[in-house]
């Protein structure tokens, strides 16, 4: 069987960011409650010229360059969002984008903050089924569009960003996809959405009155709408339980993982599965202090950082975890 192993990585953030005593002019809120609450500091947000299209491209060229590898010689593109920049989905202007002579299959994939470890899994099948060598997986998230700027129990948490990761196939001795878990809920939906909603001034419809219930009215998606203490406790429960059983399928204890590269949401919720884990905190890869909870994006973002900082060496074991709306969540067991 064929193998798949990581072979680059890269990130983009945008230029604008706002502090805590930013976000304290907004809303009522300090920089005590959210750096006690939380462990965010600052993020990034779009502004101006900047949009998620440009970031993940950026994102993905700066994975290629460290891959040594052609953009002419991807065979897919995943685009793991859930804020595209058009609706039909945006990873074939991706590909325009990075000058893509050869036009490799690009979609995107919606799973929220669970997204990225997704696409990796995704990346993976489409390798080991056959057909897919380089395989690039963005994770890039704008949800500050669609954060309730009004409401401080939401707006302190999100940023903005883009990170990318370049999976190459190779023999099944050198595979560097240990073991994973995936998983969704949709029963959990009602404590994390943005749902769709008709608009309510509709008014060229309302004058038809139609009596068939058609044409629909236009709509539009609602602002993110968190139950802050549900979301916390699902994921304290599901994510180590998600490692432990990728761990088991990798037939590798916990002992053996080098760095643990989470979603970042929240502090607290890092700790207590490093905590649950056993793992000490030296070997925990966070970073949401700089850039908040940037949703599909967080995960290549801290990888990407720890990779160039010298911090994530060749060769070591990384158990990587997403958790958000759907609900979802899962895991992976990786060779850098
Ligand atoms: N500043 C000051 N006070 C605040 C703020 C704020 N920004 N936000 C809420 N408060 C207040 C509340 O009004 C409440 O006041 P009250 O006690 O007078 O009613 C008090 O602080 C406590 O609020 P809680 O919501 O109970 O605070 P909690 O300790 O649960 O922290 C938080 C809230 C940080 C949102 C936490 O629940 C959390 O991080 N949950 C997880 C969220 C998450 O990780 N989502 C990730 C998935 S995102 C995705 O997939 C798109």
């Amino acid at each position: 069987s064929k193998g798949c192993k990581l072979v680059g990585c890269g990130s983009a953030v945008p230029a604008l960011e706002i502090s805590n005593d930013d976000m304290s002019q907004i809303v009522d809120t300090s920089d005590e409650w959210i750096s006690v609450r939380t462990g965010i500091r600052r993020r990034r947000v779009l502004s101006g010229k900047d949009n998620l299209t440009t970031l993940a491209v950026e994102a993905a060229r700066k994975a290629l360059e460290m891959a040594k590898v052609d953009s002419d010689d991807l065979d897919l593109i995943l685009m793991c969002t859930s804020t595209p920049e058009d609706l039909f989905g945006s990873a074939p202007q991706i590909s325009k984008q990075l000058g893509c002579k050869t036009n490799p299959l690009s979609y995107d994939i919606t799973a929220a903050c669970s997204g990225f470890v997704l696409g990796l899994i995704s990346a993976a099948c489409h390798i080991r089924g056959g057909g897919f060598n380089n395989v690039l997986v963005i994770g890039a998230d704008a949800l500050s569009r669609y954060v309730d700027w009004t409401d401080r129990g939401t707006c302190i948490l999100f940023g903005d960003a883009a990170g990318a990761v370049l999976l190459q196939g190779c023999n099944a001795e050198e595979d560097g996809l240990f073991g994973f878990d995936l998983h969704s809920d949709g029963n959990g939906q009602r404590h994390l959405n943005a749902a769709i909603r008709e608009n309510e001034s509709d008014n060229a419809l309302d004058s038809n009155g139609s009596v068939l219930g058609f044409p629909p009215k236009s709509s539009s998606y609602s602002c993110i709408q968190m139950n802050g203490k549900e979301v916390f406790r699902f994921a304290v429960r599901c994510v180590p339980q998600s490692i432990e059983s990728a761990l088991e399928k990798a037939g590798l204890p916990a002992s053996s993982i080098d760095w643990l590269v989470l979603h970042q949401a929240n502090q607290r919720i890092i700790d207590a599965v490093a905590t649950r884990l056993e793992l000490p905190s030296e070997r925990v890869i966070s970073n949401l202090a700089n850039y908040g909870n940037t949703s599909a994006a967080s995960i290549p973002l801290a990888l990407d950082e720890a990779v160039r900082s010298g911090k994530v060496k060749a060769g070591h074991t990384i158990a990587t975890a997403g958790f958000g709306a759907g609900l979802t969540w899962g895991s992976a067991i990786v060779r850098w």
